[in-house]
């Protein structure tokens, strides 16, 4: 098939310039893409087939930008070598589909464009095909488009004209490509799971689709394919991978898609170390061919209870420094009201010293007193280290022991801030952790250039959730307790760690799993601590429970969220700069205009009556 053979015939077009006559191909096959010719080709003939980028006019001559996936090349029309080629150029506009046939020759002196690799040459016109007319792009195809992103999804097919785009998704294409190769070679087998299943719990609310054939029933959207690639190693595959989209209906953020890609992973036999080697020979092998970098392996490792400790959270960015301190000891007893009060309440304190961070205006200092509002704090108070002494609000509240404890454990210095957030352990963790992030950015004490991997072990296997009133589990109820703290399931399940890990790059959990559970008894033992009931196991999870029965192999997995990873290689701060058809915020296509009210009959034939919109 010939790629480039246009697909509509030569009749009228809708651009507003008018009708364009349409040309045929004709014999013109193309030779070359729009990033192909340098100062070696000069004096051969060239057909190029592409987009106009941009159309100038100047005095009797006309310059076309021809771009196309790979570049863009200047293609001059000039009367005196073809006054019928230059006279249809004439009629192009922005995004026009041409195909263009000339000589290739220098730019004359001094014109040469060291912008573009193609900047050295021209290509002189001797015919131009008009293939195709375009309306007016509602935004100029352009790497620096200024349009709001949500223009840009509802013309995405024109967004992805972008070159920034396509290379993105380029990358994403290799990365797969690569991926694919370096498991294949290591025994592992692709398997294609459901996408019409049950529940799988992630943590999620599962995007349900009605089923016609059983009326009043549901299959959920996988929120990944844990169970299947579990019972797969039940059925002796040994090592199974899959790049597979996952659906979560959560609240969306920058790295948050509700359907998104995972790169799933399942071994049997093997234990934590065997996973974490795999996966930075994986990592090893994307960054070394896509960056031509070599991350230091092996990766560093730290437990949850460091990570929350030190930064404030379980994917802490390595990339700086400004870790927080508990100083809850030190301060429990100061005239502080707010500091005694929380420690009363089995709150703690914590402080983040930042050198340098004296020269905060009051302004600034306002805006980050509001910033750790956002994650529950009441206030945080501040003490600068001047010169001349410590100046702050609440300095006449510590007496000299405490001001002495407190420059001892935080290595206090002169040009100092010391920023302090008092309250319950979460909300503390997440004021400081965030803004430590924050700060980092702010300061410019973050290597954009840097990647810093992580190993994030020893979760708890269950937290208290204070809504359901019950303890959920951290990872997923499949992960396995670590075996020295079984015993402590029935009677202090909060203190039981797990055999979980999730990888963190620069701050974001690129991937996370666990060696799970396979003994039935066990796993009933796990539901037992988390309120799960017999019943309700049985019900949800009946057909694992069985199969955990039937000779399961020890066994244990990871994912990798291919999106997160693919933007953090792109250097995007977004996913949807990765996916080529992403969903808003909102978790809407603005292209397709989904989801959409279904078809009255559609429902009836789902028995299914929508009862009016829910109130916002
Ligand atoms: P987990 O829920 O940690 O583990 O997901 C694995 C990885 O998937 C990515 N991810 C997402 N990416 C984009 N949008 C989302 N909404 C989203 N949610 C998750 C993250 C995350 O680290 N079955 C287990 C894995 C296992 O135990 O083997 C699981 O899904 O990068
Ligand atoms: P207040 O007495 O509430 O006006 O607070 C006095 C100072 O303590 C102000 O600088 C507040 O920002 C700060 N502050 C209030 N609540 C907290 C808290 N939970 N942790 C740390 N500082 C706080």
């Amino acid at each position: 098939m010939n790629l480039f053979e246009p697909t509509m015939d030569s009749e009228s077009t809708e651009g507003q310039e008018g009708p364009v006559a349409l040309d045929q191909l004709g014999e013109l096959r193309r030779t070359d893409d729009c990033n192909g010719l340098r100062a070696e080709d000069v004096g051969r003939e060239a057909v190029l087939m592409g987009w106009v980028q941009k159309r100038r006019d100047h005095g009797g001559l006309i310059f076309v930008d021809l771009r196309d996936r790979e570049g863009i090349t200047q293609v001059v029309f000039d009367p005196q070598i073809s006054g019928q080629a230059h006279e249809r150029a004439g009629i192009l506009r922005s995004e026009y589909v041409i195909a263009a046939k000339g000589v290739t020759r220098f730019r004359p002196e001094g014109m040469a464009n060291s912008k573009l690799p193609t900047g050295e040459i021209e290509v002189a016109a001797t015919e131009l095909r008009v293939l195709n007319s375009s309306k007016t792009p509602p935004f100029q195809v352009d790497d620096d488009v200024e349009a709001s992103e949500n223009i840009r999804l509802k013309y995405r097919y024109l967004d992805l004209r972008r070159p920034k785009l396509f290379k993105n998704l380029f990358l994403r294409h290799k990365v797969a490509q690569l991926t694919r190769g370096y498991f294949n070679e290591r025994g592992f087998i692709d398997v294609e799971t459901p996408v019409l299943t049950r529940s799988t719990p992630e943590g999620a609310r599962d995007y349900l689709v009605p089923s016609r054939v059983n009326a009043g029933k549901f299959f959920a959207l996988p929120q990944s394919p844990q169970l299947f690639k579990q019972l797969l190693m039940i059925s002796g595959f040994e090592r199974y991978y899959q790049i597979v989209k996952c659906f979560r209906d959560e609240d969306l953020r920058a790295d948050r898609q509700p359907e998104f890609t995972q790169l799933d992973i399942e071994m049997s036999f093997i234990r934590e170390e065997d996973i974490f080697e795999l996966i930075e020979g994986w990592i090893d092998l994307i960054f070394h061919e896509m960056k031509g970098l070599s991350p230091s392996i092996p990766f560093a490792r730290m437990t949850y209870s460091e990570a929350m400790d030190r930064y404030g959270t379980d994917r802490p960015d390595m990339r700086f420094g400004l870790e927080l301190t508990d100083v809850t000891g030190i301060v429990a007893q100061s005239e502080f009201r707010v500091f005694r009060q929380a420690v009363e309440r089995s709150g703690i304190v914590k402080a983040l010293r930042v050198p340098g961070g004296k020269d905060l205006s009051r302004k600034e200092l306002d805006d980050l007193i509001e910033f750790v509002k956002i994650f529950g704090a009441q206030g945080m108070a501040w003490i600068k280290i001047q010169p001349d002494g410590w100046q702050s609000p609440i300095a006449k509240f510590l007496s000299p022991d405490i001001q002495q404890g407190l420059e001892k454990r935080l290595g206090i210095e002169t040009g100092d801030i010391i920023f302090f957030v008092a309250d319950q352990p979460k909300i503390v963790n997440d004021s400081l952790g965030n803004l430590r992030v924050r700060l980092g950015r702010q300061l410019g004490l973050i290597d954009p250039n840097e990647f810093n991997f992580i190993w994030i072990t020893d979760f708890p296997l269950v937290q208290w959730d204070h809504e359901e009133k019950r303890y959920t589990s951290v990872h997923h109820p499949f992960t396995a307790p670590a075996e020295s703290d079984i015993g402590l399931l029935e009677t202090h399940p909060e203190q039981v760690r797990s055999r979980a890990y999730d990888l963190v790059l620069n701050g974001i959990e690129i991937g996370g799993g666990s060696i799970r559970i396979h003994q039935q008894e066990v796993q009933k033992r796990v539901f037992d601590a988390l309120g799960i009931t017999a019943e309700q196991a049985q019900e949800k999870f009946g057909f694992l429970l069985e199969a955990l029965q039937f000779g399961a192999p020890p066994h244990g997995g990871v994912a990798f969220g291919l999106d997160r990873l693919v933007m953090l290689l792109c250097g995007s701060n977004s996913i949807r700069e990765v996916i080529a058809f992403p969903k808003t915020q909102k978790a809407t296509c603005l292209m397709t205009s989904a989801p959409s009210e279904a078809d009255v009959n559609q429902l009836l034939e789902l028995c299914l009556k929508v009862e009016g919109e829910r109130k916002q």
